[in-house]
């Protein structure tokens, strides 16, 4: 089937989006799904710094693409071997497919999945092969984490959705789970098993470290410190709950928070994806507690530990990918905690986009004036976001 896409044609392409308009909108020839597969029609995809990453060459992928890979929609089509699925089954895609067999999946390390992170690695689907091609040229384009969710319709495997049963939850909403919460609220619940009454540090204020710093709140963190390059950030950070604020770019910055902390938190989270953020983390973290990198810094990054600090500090450095979640039980948890007014991750959209205004969208995100940003495809539904959001700030004023 014919359906609209944004396409990475090639990369690194440097900003301003807006002149050298990096995603071209475009028809694209869309394959019908395999047996394993779910052809799903788009409600909303979140722009997310790793998709701005393939955009501006940090992490490199193969092009053309399409990217996006924090998604949710409605199932449309069911392959021939599915039968757990419905039509009109509503979903959240998960950027990290896991096939439930391999050593990690068997572990319950569903966001380590080897045969998913090869078919992401090689921009392919899980079951092999690519389902979108040019629609005048025919040429094979590859998908970005098994889901490329900026267009109307996808092709997923069925090992990258979760069926939620949420109908009084946007889409809009619904997508942040797929990247944004999992991450963010899987690295401190499930990476560092944050315990009620201890410190959760934050390094790194965007959507995936403003979700991260939500979930510091429902762990009952009881000291909540949050740290960023920007002054908007940190006071949004407020808003959400930090009980310290600091700008990364202050003098002293490391002493204030362990003095402030009483010799550093207990948990100090990297969402920033820069080597500096990660070693700031590392710097105001307590004797005996514990560094979460959750960032995706450039391959060639590196971060360096003083070898003796580690031993006589009894120190713990841990990865989070995807928030070390379990897709199909965190998301249905974590949307069950939204819908409790306990985790409100509405408060990350900032705005709703149409697919023709996705460039100027990974604008604002580049330069940090967006938290998180959806497409939608529904023209009405943005209708009626604007206008929600116009009456908001009208009674701000
Ligand atoms: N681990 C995973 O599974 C996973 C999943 C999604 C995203 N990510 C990565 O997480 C990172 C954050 O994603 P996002 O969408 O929230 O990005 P974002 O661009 O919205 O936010 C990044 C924030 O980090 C801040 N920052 C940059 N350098 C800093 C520094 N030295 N000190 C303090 N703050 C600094 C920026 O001001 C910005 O507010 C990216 O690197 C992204 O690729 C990882
Ligand atoms: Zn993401
Ligand atoms: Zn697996």
């Amino acid at each position: 089937m014919k359906i609209r896409a944004a396409i990475l044609k090639q990369s690194p392409v440097a900003p301003p989006f807006a002149e050298t308009r990096p995603l071209a909108i475009e028809d694209v020839e869309l394959d019908p799904p395999g047996p394993e597969e779910l052809l799903v029609r788009i409600g909303a995809t979140g722009l997310c710094h790793s998709d701005l990453s393939v955009i501006n060459g940090d992490r490199p992928r193969q092009t053309p693409m399409i990217l996006g890979h924090e998604a949710a929609g409605t199932v449309i089509g069911i392959g021939s071997a599915i039968r757990d699925f419905a039509i009109g089954d509503r979903v959240v895609m998960t950027f990290q497919p896991s096939c439930g067999h391999c050593l990690p999946c068997a572990e319950g390390r569903a966001a380590l999945c080897i045969p998913g992170a090869e078919a992401n690695g090689r921009g392919v689907m899980m079951a092999g092969g690519v389902r979108l091609h040019g629609a005048r040229d025919h040429r094979d384009i590859h998908h970005h984490c098994g889901i490329s969710g900026y267009a109307d319709h996808a092709v997923v495997s069925r090992h990258s959705v979760v069926k939620v049963d949420a109908p009084d939850v946007p889409f809009a909403e619904l997508a942040l789970f797929g990247c944004a919460v999992q991450t963010g609220v899987g690295a401190v619940i499930n990476t560092c098993r944050a315990q009620p009454g201890q410190s959760v540090a934050i390094v790194g204020l965007g959507g995936v470290g403003l979700a991260a710093l939500l979930g510091a709140v429902a762990a009952g963190a009881i000291e909540i410190v949050a740290i960023d390059l920007s002054e908007q950030k940190l006071a949004i950070a407020r808003e959400l709950g930090a009980t310290r604020v600091y700008n990364a770019s202050g003098k002293d910055v490391i002493e204030r928070v362990r003095a402030d902390t009483r010799g550093g938190v207990d948990h100090a989270v990297e969402v920033a994806g820069a080597a500096p953020a990660f070693d700031l983390a590392y710097r105001i973290t307590r004797r005996g507690g514990q560094t979460v990198s959750a960032g995706l810094a450039a391959p060639t990054a590196e971060f360096r530990i003083p070898a003796v600090n580690i031993v006589a500090d009894e120190r713990t450095v841990k990865g989070s990918y995807m928030g070390s979640c379990v897709p199909q039980r965190d998301i249905p948890r974590f949307i069950n905690l939204y819908r409790a007014g306990k985790l409100p991750v509405d408060r990350l959209l900032t705005d709703v986009l149409s697919l023709d205004e996705i460039n100027e969208g990974f604008d604002r995100l580049d330069r940090g004036e967006a938290i998180r940003q959806v497409v939608l495809f529904d023209p009405q539904e943005i209708a009626l976001w604007r206008a929600k959001k116009d009456g908001m700030t009208k009674n701000d004023c």
